[in-house]
């Protein structure tokens, strides 16, 4: 305790002399306030404490150094976190409406929410788990972060720009996806089924005897056009698999180029039936010893679809199954019983899993992988003629790190860290050559224990080819007595971790009250080059050009033709103009709104009481929104954003006459 002490004056005394190098301090010492060394004692801060709470503050006007993009989880957002200082910047809408955005109210943003969906299913959230940021030679290169879906087997495009969700892509053949990942140069978004459904998508009576035969996973290669900034389906395909649940996935880069790495569970095939008094899913799906890692040549895939091997279906072309096997573009290995995370080393030569039910975790090298292939060294086949390699002949190592290893997160120094669920820990351990020296090689040397329920963790670019250190974020489930009770729905609990030195540090908690995240990524501020304004003033958000109905001043004007009423407006502080609108009953009146303000920052909304309208008209952006004036009477409209001392007075009236 002594010690510990005299570390901690020792802390204070260099803190206090910066600060009075600094010239600002000398104040903050008067009788009124508490000096820092009483503050720290008051409230009983160990010399770690102050250290990591000076290593995480921001002052302000200063930047993080870094971007975390965080799912939302069942929200069906994106979050945006500045790291250190774990501070939320932004909320991005994807799935889900989100009214401050004015997303999914405006035609250009409605009309993203609708992309695809199935007009019947008239859906209003989305269950985000992966995002993924655009990778150009297997690093983030800061240009889009693609996300997935997983309760309604969709992909979302965001591009970076202005941080706005520009497409939204439904797999037609699947019911549900785990995953996005995207290939070194993007050129594609691998989308993994999780749930085994019917292929093609359609009711086929629950049997296990059905379920063996025309279930199926699938993989899905969604084609990124970089130039369009968009998936374009027609180039995409799927390769079907047997019915397992496919889970994480990775693109294999350098060595493993060409080559996916997916891990999948239910091997068993199980189908439930608790009340039939037969083995619940969860027994059922966990009875084997292993399942299968699949081993997908995605490069042979593409080329034999552009040969003219697929069928299409829905729309999209399939690799069948025997087509995969037959040509080698499909492969099994063994796997510790039911793995979860699938994670690639950074030069691409190593596949990390972390079996949910071993203690291990299991190394493969991509390079016996590739001799085994082409040495047929095969232990058997899975029921559907997969052949799958001999474990002893593809297995590199296996670290014995704790209980319930699940994601592994790489850094600078050779270094892994495998979150582990059971334990509630981190562990590093330490990857074998070219990483590390043989002595050194695959040994668990540090863990840390974190509050609680780990899942994944993300380091600095920790899943490209160019990991940074530094920093890593553990996506806890569970906070359980780490923050005041706000009913009985807690938040999670992310908690940074200083990984710079030998032994890991935590740094702090960030209580996240809004969903379950499940995934990051965390990339350094600067390769993010998003715009302060939009760049042309007019720009449609869904073209990305100057559009055709954006309005100049002087332009404003109103059109009836017929029943359908044209309003061409613009916006900046402090009026709309025009600011009196009269329609009929039963008219159909389209807005065509343009924020004319070119000063950083200068927002306006544009909401019609009772008339459930709301955009955000960010400066140079044009948006348009359209519906029937079904209701008589006076309505306000209003400008949502506190832009101007007249903020108040940046209103109108929208009259509906019977
Ligand atoms: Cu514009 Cu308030």
């Amino acid at each position: 305790m002594r010690t510990r002490w005299i570390a901690a004056g020792a802390l204070v005394l260099v803190l206090m002399l910066l600060a009075v190098a600094g010239g600002r301090f000398r104040g903050a010492t008067a009788a009124s306030a508490p000096d820092l060394e009483g503050l720290i004692k008051t409230k009983g801060l160990t010399p770690d404490q102050v250290r990591a709470a000076v290593q995480t503050f921001v002052p302000p006007g200063k930047y993080d150094e870094y971007l975390m993009f965080s799912s939302g989880g069942q929200s069906g957002q994106v979050l945006v976190f500045g790291m250190p200082s774990m501070r939320l910047l932004r909320v991005i809408g994807v799935f889900s409406p989100e009214s401050w955005q004015g997303y999914g109210f405006s035609n250009e943003t409605k009309e993203i929410l609708r992309e695809q969906a199935q007009a019947k299913e008239a859906l209003t959230w989305g269950d985000t788990h992966h995002p993924a940021i655009s990778e150009t030679n297997a690093e983030y290169d800061g240009q889009f972060l693609f996300i997935n879906d997983k309760a309604n087997a969709r992909i979302a495009v965001i591009d970076l720009r202005d941080f706005s969700t520009k497409q939204i892509i439904r797999n037609p053949n699947a019911a549900s996806n785990h995953g996005a990942v995207v290939s070194p140069n993007t050129e594609y978004i691998l989308e993994g089924t999780q749930y085994a459904a019917p292929f093609p998508f359609k009711h086929v009576p629950l049997t296990q005897e059905n379920y063996n035969k025309s279930y199926r996973g699938l993989a899905t290669f969604w084609k990124f056009d970089r130039a369009k900034g968009r998936i374009d389906p027609s180039a995409s395909f799927q390769i079907e698999l047997p019915p397992y649940w496919q889970d994480l996935a990775d693109f294999g880069k350098f060595e493993s180029d060409g080559w996916v790495f997916m891990n999948s569970f239910n091997t068993e095939r199980a189908i439930g039936g608790t009340l039939e008094k037969k083995p619940a899913l969860e027994i059922g799906a966990s009875a084997n010893d292993v399942d299968y890692m699949h081993i997908i040549n995605y490069k042979k895939a593409a080329q034999l679809i552009a040969s003219g091997k697929g069928t299409t279906v829905n729309g999209i072309k399939v690799l069948s199954l025997a087509d995969a096997i037959a040509n080698g573009v499909l492969y099994f290995a063994p796997e510790p019983k039911s793995p979860h995370g699938n994670d690639i080393a950074p030069r691409g030569d190593y596949v990390v899993i972390g079996g949910k039910l071993d203690p291990n975790v299991t190394i493969y090298s991509v390079k016996k992988i590739q001799q085994a292939i082409k040495d047929k060294a095969f232990s058997g086949k899975d029921p559907y003629g997969v052949p799958i390699l001999s474990f002893d002949k593809v297995m590199e190592a296996q670290v014995k790190i704790g209980l319930g290893p699940l994601h592994t997160q790489f850094d600078d120094q050779g270094n892994a860290y495998t979150s582990l669920f059971l334990d509630s820990a981190v562990a590093k351990w330490t990857l074998g050559g070219p990483y590390k020296k043989p002595a050194e090689a695959w040994k668990l040397v540090d863990k840390l224990p974190v509050q609680y329920n780990i899942g994944h963790l993300a380091a600095v670019m920790g899943d490209t080819a160019k990991p940074g250190g530094k920093y890593l974020v553990a996506l806890n489930k569970w906070s359980v007595d780490q923050y005041t009770n706000v009913g009985p729905l807690f938040p999670q609990n992310f908690q940074l971790i200083d990984i710079s030195g030998e032994k890991m540090k935590l740094l702090s908690n960030t209580p996240v009250g809004m969903a379950e995240p499940h995934l990051s990524q965390i990339i350094p501020m600067d390769k993010v080059k998003s715009w302060a304004v939009y760049p042309d003033v007019g720009m449609n958000p869904l073209t990305m050009k100057v559009d055709p109905n954006a309005t100049a001043p002087g332009k404003q004007r109103i059109v009836r033709k017929g029943k359908t009423v044209e309003v061409w407006m613009t916006a900046m502080r402090s009026h709309f103009t025009p600011d009196r609108i009269q329609v009929r009953q039963g008219d159909t009146v389209i807005l065509h709104i343009t924020n004319i303000e070119r000063a950083k920052d200068a927002i306006h909304g544009f909401a019609i009481d009772r008339y459930n309208v709301n955009l955000s008209l960010e400066p140079g952006k044009y948006e348009s929104v359209k519906f029937v004036a079904d209701r008589t009477g006076v309505f306000p409209f209003y400008c949502t954003e506190f832009c101007s001392a007249l903020h108040l007075e940046m209103a109108g009236y929208l009259e509906v006459a019977p």
